[in-house]
Parts: C-alpha cells; sequence; structure tokens
C-alpha cells in the first residue's frame, strides 16, 4: 500500500482521466471534498454520465435534441410471489405515441458508450423485442429511454468544446466526422472511418451553448458534443457511389493501420509517432479523403438549420482521431484549464 496524503495535500487541480464513468464521478467528488478542484468537476460528470440529463438540459436551453421519451418502468416487474408483470407493449404504446414507428425508434442505454445496447426497430415486432434488451443494472437502474431514429445519412459528429476560466467557452472549428454504412450507428468503436470537418458559425454557437447548459457556473472544462445532421433527403449524392468512395478511403487508409500494428511504437515512441503522423497525412491529402471530407462539409453547411445534439462526453480521448484527424490536441485545453483554475 502506498501512502499518497503528501502528493494529495500538494495538489490544487485534478486532470479527471479515469476511463469509466462511474470512476470519474467518484474521483472527482471525492478530490472536491478534500477542498481541490477537478477538470471535470463532478456535477458535469454528473450530467454526462446519463444522456437523459444532458438532453433534458440542452432541451432547457432551447438547443435542438432529437425527439426522446423516457419511460420511467421496466419492461417486466416481478411480483413478490414470483409472477412476472410485461410492460412491453405498454411501454412501446407510450413510445409509439410520440415517435412515428415507420422512421424507426432507436432505443438505447441511458449510460453507456461505444454505441453499445442502442438498437433500432422498424415495426411493432422489434420493438418489443428491443424494449425486453433494456434490463436494470447498476448504470441504468430504472427506465427505457428512445429516440426518433434521426435521418442523418452516414456520418456523425464530434465537436469539442472547452473553456479556461476568465474566458468565453471555445467551439474547436473542425469536428470529427465518423462515417459509414455498417450499421445505423456510426461510432468509431465500430469500426468507421473518420473525417475532419470544418463546422458552420451556428453549429459552433450551439455547441458553446451546450457548454454553457451543461456546465452551468463552472470555470474550466472540456467536453465532446456527440450531434447529428438530420439530412433527410436532401443527400447531394447516391448510396451506391458514396460506398464506393468510402472502400476507396478505406483502401487509403490501409498504410495508417499498418503503422499502427508495428511494435517499434513500444520501443521508439517518437519515431513510431512520426510514421503514424506522416501515414496520417498522406491519407488525409488522398483523392478519397478528400472528396468524402467535402460531401460531409457540403452537406452540413446545407442543412445546419437541421443539427440535433444528442450526447456530452466528459473525458474525449486525446490521442490519435481528436488530435490527428480534428487537429486538436485535447490535452492542452485541458491542462490550459486546470492552470487557469490555480
Ligand atoms: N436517435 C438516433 N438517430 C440516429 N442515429 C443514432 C441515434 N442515436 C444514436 N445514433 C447512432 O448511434 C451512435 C451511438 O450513439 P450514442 O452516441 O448515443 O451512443 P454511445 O454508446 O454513447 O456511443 P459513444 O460512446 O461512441 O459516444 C451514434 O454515433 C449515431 O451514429
Ligand atoms: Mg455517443
Amino acid at each position: 500500500m502506498k501512502d499518497y496524503t503528501g502528493v494529495v495535500k500538494d495538489v490544487a487541480v485534478m486532470l479527471n482521466r479515469a476511463q469509466s464513468k462511474n470512476r470519474r464521478l467518484f474521483a472527482s467528488h471525492i478530490m472536491e471534498t478534500f477542498g481541490k478542484k477537478a477538470i471535470n468537476p463532478s456535477s458535469i460528470e454528473f450530467e454526462c454520465y446519463s444522456k437523459l440529463r444532458t438532453l433534458l438540459h440542452f432541451w432547457a436551453w432551447g438547443i435542438p435534441i432529437p425527439k426522446t421519451v423516457y419511460v420511467p418502468c421496466d419492461p417486466v416487474d416481478t411480483t413478490r410471489d414470483g409472477r412476472e408483470i410485461h410492460n412491453e407493449p405498454d411501454i412501446a404504446d407510450l413510445l409509439q405515441d410520440e415517435i412515428a414507428l415507420e422512421e424507426g425508434i432507436v432505443v438505447k442505454p441511458d449510460a453507456g458508450t461505444h454505441g453499445k445496447g442502442i438498437v433500432l426497430a422498424k415495426n411493432r415486432e422489434e420493438l418489443i423485442a428491443n424494449i425486453q434488451t433494456a434490463k436494470p443494472s447498476i448504470t441504468n437502474p430504472v427506465g427505457v429511454l428512445a429516440q426518433e431514429l434521426v435521418q442523418k445519412w452516414f456520418y456523425d459528429l464530434r465537436i469539442i468544446v472547452y473553456k479556461e476560466k476568465g474566458k468565453n467557452p471555445v467551439c474547436h472549428p473542425s469536428a470529427l466526422a465518423r462515417g459509414g454504412f455498417k450499421d445505423f450507428r456510426t461510432n468509431t468503436y465500430l469500426g468507421n472511418l473518420v473525417f475532419d470537418a470544418t463546422l458552420p458559425l451556428h453549429v459552433k454557437e450551439l455547441a458553446v451553448k451546450c457548454g454553457r447548459a451543461l456546465s452551468k457556473d463552472h470555470e474550466a472544462y472540456v467536453f465532446a458534443l456527440d450531434a447529428m445532421i438530420n439530412v433527410g433527403k436532401n443527400k447531394t449524392l447516391d448510396d451506391q457511389s458514396l460506398k464506393q468512395e468510402l472502400e476507396n478511403a478505406a483502401v487509403a487508409f490501409e498504410p495508417v493501420k499498418k503503422v499502427k500494428k508495428d511494435e517499434t511504437k513500444l520501443r521508439d515512441f517518437p519515431k513510431w509517432n512520426n510514421q503514424l503522423e506522416a501515414a496520417f497525412k498522406d491519407y488525409q491529402n488522398s483523392e478519397p479523403y478528400i472528396k468524402i471530407k467535402s460531401i460531409i462539409e457540403d452537406s452540413i453547411e446545407k442543412n445546419k438549420s437541421n443539427v440535433v445534439f444528442h450526447e456530452a462526453n466528459s473525458c474525449p480521448e486525446f490521442w490519435e482521431h481528436t488530435r490527428l484527424t480534428a487537429g486538436i490536441n485535447v490535452a492542452i485545453p485541458l491542462l490550459k484549464g486546470a492552470q487557469s483554475l490555480l
């Protein structure tokens, strides 16, 4: 056992990089109780922990969100004598009262990551089956959270917003656009490609508003917001040609993958990192990358008034994609934010 009393005594600000939402909430809260500042503070961790809480704040601030319904009861209740009461049909009715099933209803865990447990239904049978998957757990103690399927074409956006004490919140001008046709979920985790996309002013202003909505009067923070553009039928290219372009981009990405697998990473990190950066640059200069990036930017610009924000991540990754694709090293605003609190 190590005694960290001395270390903690001299700490003024803690950078909270614990990987699970629960641990971050716990860590910030404990440090705040010791009189330390945390970035992000526990109240921000608390809001970001839950998609519903985040959405409620956005909604209260007039920020556009996907139509969302939360039913605060479980799909199955068990009585004391062991009988099961099935609420799925009633829950499905409540969801269908607000969201058109033909357009698609997305059921998702209130607390979750990597797109896990996020399921889409387009008919009653699927909806009932999906509601059944929403089992109560420690992280999702009760209820079913559902959303309209945003008609977002092939990509969604991750947008970085940060603030230092004494300064206005800032939205990083380039978002990460995660794209592919593998699934309606476009997370990078599911093997989708990532492009950088310059954001229109309107979207940046809304992102800053999201920061204000979640942070209350906290003086320093860093978030990554998830947003989607409801492109609907306003597509500038047919999906077949786009799939071909994405396949070409995947081929152009192969050299990056090769560097990522290279074991020099463990022996000579700076050399490996230079190789990674060079491979990424080549990828970003490749024809398919440039083409898809311009399709995405054009569709964001044309449909910017149809943007919806649906989640805030309080511990954005700051390694490969955000740094090399969006061109921001999140460690910098994090450190500057911490410094501003000293
Ligand atoms: N209402 C929706 N309409 C359309 N697509 C959706 C909707 N909700 C989620 N998605 C898709 O599913 C993906 C994952 O959703 P979401 O960000 O809510 O989950 P997550 O588990 O928090 O993922 P991550 O950890 O990557 O943020 C999104 O990137 C998006 O592509
Ligand atoms: Mg997300």
